[in-house]
Order: structure tokens, then C-alpha cells, then sequence
């Protein structure tokens, strides 16, 4: 009886009322009809606030951000670094499209993941994923019908980053969808960071067309020594166990 009673009472308050509860819009007045004008939906920014959930490696939060980047003195690098830093804070007036193309070792996940994270602090939805993974999760979606309901995540996040673009094996399927994926983002000019070991002329042409495009994307060649071998980051603990 007193739930019946709480129910009701409420469901006149939300009659009455001009301003949704919880609505940033509450102040003006007008929040039911800003939102629907807007895409202000609580349960899914709770949702995206998990970072296992936006496919952000736990780890990756404290090690690979601008402020554990080294500077190598490489004018490569340090290109990168500077466009990844300017779309990191939401300058996107170079373009929405961010692409680290550089061989093994460089730093491109590194940079990608700090990027990321700026985004995901700002509460953004953030999707961080490798392209093989993406396409395996997309495949596992035809066995729980969830096929559709990823795919649209990936088509509408705030921030898309596709880390190792071209390692996956270029078959049709999974040639379909990225092509599909990088369209989408191209045509809304959505924001897209990708990163990838395959020089432009191995990727698929209609892909590799949009990451060039010159009105809105950005293209960083990094060219540099494998950070993970270069014996100068070798700290000196490091190198003294090694002796030991
Ligand atoms: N300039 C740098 N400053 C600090 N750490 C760096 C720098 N460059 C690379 N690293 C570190 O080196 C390791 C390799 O970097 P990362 O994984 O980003 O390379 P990558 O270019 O993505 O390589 P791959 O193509 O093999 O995926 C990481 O642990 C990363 O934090
Ligand atoms: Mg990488």
C-alpha cells in the first residue's frame, strides 16, 4: 500500500513537473524538452565512466600517459606527441582523424592510450580497442544478437581509437566492416585515432583514402628506434641487473 502510494505521488509529481530530476536542466526550467534534443542519457555516461568497459587496460592508467612520455629528440616523435597532446585536450581543428603510422616499438599505443584517458576523465564515451579484438567481439555478437547494439557503440562514441590497423587478415568480412566503421566516422566527422605498422599503400584503398584526407585528418609518420630495445632507455637500475 505505501509503495502504490509512492508511485502514484510520484507519477503526478512527474506530471507536474517542468524540469526532469537529475536533468543538468533543471535550473532553466525546460529539461524534458532539451532532452530530448540532446543525447542526455545518466545510465550511459555511469556506464561508459568503467574503464574496462571503454577497453582501457587498467594498467595502461598510471604508465602510459603525456606525463610518463620521454622525449627522444626525434622531430618524428616529437610531432606526434604535439597532435596527440593538441587532440588529447579536444582541439580537433587540425581534423577529427588521427593517425600514428610508424613502425614497431615507436609509441604509438602509448600516445593513443593517453589520449584516451584525458577523453574518458572528461567523462566522454571512449572506445579503445585493437582491430583484431574488435572484429572477434563483433563476431561473438552474431551468437548473443548483440551484433547490432556493438556496432552502434562503436559508431557513436564520443572518441573511436583503432590500435593496430592492417594486422588484422584483410579478409572480406573483416575488410566490410572496418571500411564500414572508418566511413562512418568520416561522413559525421566523428573523432577517430588510429594506429597502425602498414605503410598506406597495404591498407585498403577506400579506407586508407579516408585516414588521408588532407581536410581532416591528420597523418603522424613517426620514424624512430624501437623504445622497447633502444639501449638509451635503459635506466640505470636496468642495466645494472643485467650486469648482475
Ligand atoms: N617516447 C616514449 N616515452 C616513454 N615511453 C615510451 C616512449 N615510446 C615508447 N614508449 C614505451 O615503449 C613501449 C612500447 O610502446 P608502444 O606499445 O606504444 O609502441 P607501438 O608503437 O604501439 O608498437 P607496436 O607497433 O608494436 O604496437 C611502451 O611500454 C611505451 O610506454
Ligand atoms: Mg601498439
Amino acid at each position: 500500500m505505501k509503495k502504490l502510494k509512492t508511485k502514484e505521488a510520484k507519477s503526478t509529481q512527474e506530471k507536474t513537473s517542468i524540469a526532469e530530476s537529475g536533468s543538468p536542466y533543471d535550473i532553466l526550467g525546460c529539461g524534458p524538452r532539451l532532452k530530448r534534443l540532446t543525447t542526455w542519457e545518466p545510465e550511459r555516461w555511469e556506464k561508459a565512466k568503467n574503464p574496462l568497459a571503454a577497453g582501457l587496460p587498467a594498467l595502461s592508467k598510471e604508465a602510459m600517459r603525456f606525463h610518463t612520455w620521454q622525449d627522444r629528440g626525434v622531430p618524428s616523435v616529437a610531432h606526434a606527441y604535439y597532435f596527440a597532446k593538441d587532440f588529447a585536450r579536444g582541439n580537433l581543428s587540425w581534423g577529427n582523424f588521427l593517425v600514428l603510422a610508424g613502425p614497431t616499438g615507436v609509441g604509438k599505443t602509448h600516445l593513443t592510450l593517453a589520449i584516451a584517458w584525458e577523453w574518458f576523465d572528461d567523462d566522454f564515451s571512449v572506445v579503445f580497442t585493437r582491430v583484431d579484438d574488435l572484429l572477434d567481439d563483433l563476431r561473438r555478437g552474431y551468437d548473443d544478437n548483440t551484433y547490432h547494439q556493438k556496432l552502434e557503440r562503436i559508431r557513436r562514441c564520443s572518441l573511436l581509437v583503432l590500435d593496430d590497423l592492417g594486422a588484422e587478415h584483410a579478409k572480406e568480412w573483416a575488410g566490410e566492416k572496418i571500411d564500414r566503421i572508418v566511413d562512418w566516422r568520416y561522413v559525421d566527422r566523428l573523432p577517430l585515432v588510429v594506429t597502425t605498422n602498414a605503410r598506406s599503400e597495404d591498407l585498403a584503398p577506400r579506407v586508407a583514402s579516408r585516414l588521408k584526407d588532407r581536410r581532416c585528418s591528420i597523418v603522424a609518420q613517426i620514424d624512430a628506434d624501437d623504445y622497447r630495445t633502444a639501449a638509451t632507455n635503459a635506466g640505470p637500475d636496468r642495466r645494472q641487473k643485467r650486469v648482475a
